[in-house]
């Protein structure tokens, strides 16, 4: 369930990332990213063959799900290294070791990994393009690294009760893009990612988009109503109006509201063997 209005914070500084972990609705949003997202991550994953005596990274594990999953997947003989700028919410378990770490600044071993996965990362970080090349050298020969990432700029409505909950749906959508913005990420990166991959030196480079359809009872459009909690200070700095925002909640709470969701886009890529 949404925290209450109260618990909102106020817009991010540019630069930072806009979802901080130390907020009362970061558990909320990692039950919706995983509820969301996990299928399509996990499956994907597993074609790479990970298994058994894998190295693995997760970068920027948020709620750790994925990592949970990668750590029981690579039982017996594996390592997960889970990080994140603020790990506190990436549950201990036998295999799988957290640490709080900046993927932007702080060091990466060299040919350490036989997988790197992130999610949602660095389409919020300025130095994506950087950040990539660290990750490609982090990777032994022939490493894999997948990613899964949005390009929001693709949402539509399908079915909306009325023209009132469809603009203001609309104008929240627009807002929160603006916000995203405004702090330094780029929220379409997911569809540039592929060709971003290939840039910085990896091979074998495999995007593939999906989409879903958003309902009120889908965990992905609970991730878009949360948001609106979330945000709602800088979504309405960004200019959202209050009625928006309420005809924005009330679409995405109605039995017959229908939207596509934004585009993820799941890329696969390789580092030279
Ligand atoms: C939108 S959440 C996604 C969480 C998780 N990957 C998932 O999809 O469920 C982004 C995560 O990246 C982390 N993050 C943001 N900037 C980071 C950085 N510079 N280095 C490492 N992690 C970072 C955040 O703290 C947050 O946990």
């Amino acid at each position: 369930m949404p925290v209450a209005e109260s618990a909102t914070l106020t817009s991010p500084p540019e630069g930072a990332y806009v979802f901080d972990n130390d907020s009362p609705h970061a558990n909320e949003l990692h039950r919706c990213l995983g509820a969301a997202h996990d299928g399509i991550t996990t499956a994907r994953l597993a074609q790479t063959g990970v298994g058994p005596g894998w190295d693995c990274l997760e970068v920027g594990a948020g709620g750790g799900s994925v990592a949970l999953w990668l750590a029981e997947r690579v039982a017996p003989g594996g390592t997960v290294l889970a990080t994140d700028l603020k790990p506190e919410h990436i549950p201990a378990r036998a295999g799988l070791t957290v640490r709080r770490h900046d993927v932007v600044h702080d060091p990466l071993p060299e040919a350490g990994f036989d997988l790197i996965h992130f999610r949602l990362v660095l389409t919020h970080l300025p130095q994506r393009r950087v950040v990539l090349g660290t990750l490609l050298r982090a990777l032994r020969p022939g490493g894999w690294l997948q990613l899964e990432e949005f390009d929001i700029d693709y949402a539509p409505v399908l079915l909306a009760p009325d023209r009132r909950t469809r603009e203001g749906y609309e104008a929240c959508q627009a807002a929160k893009g603006r916000v995203l913005r405004a702090a330094g990420a780029d929220p379409s990166w997911g569809r540039k990612s592929a060709e971003d991959l290939r840039a910085a030196g990896f091979t074998d480079v495999e995007p593939v988009p999906h989409l879903m359809p958003w309902t009120a009872d889908s965990p992905g459009l609970q991730l878009q109503l949360h948001h609106t909690y979330h945000l709602r200070e800088a979504l309405l700095e960004q200019g959202l109006t209050d009625d928006q925002l309420l005809a924005a909640r009330e679409a995405m709470t109605h039995p017959a509201f229908r939207a596509a969701s934004s585009v993820l886009y799941c890329v696969q890529a390789r580092r030279p063997a």
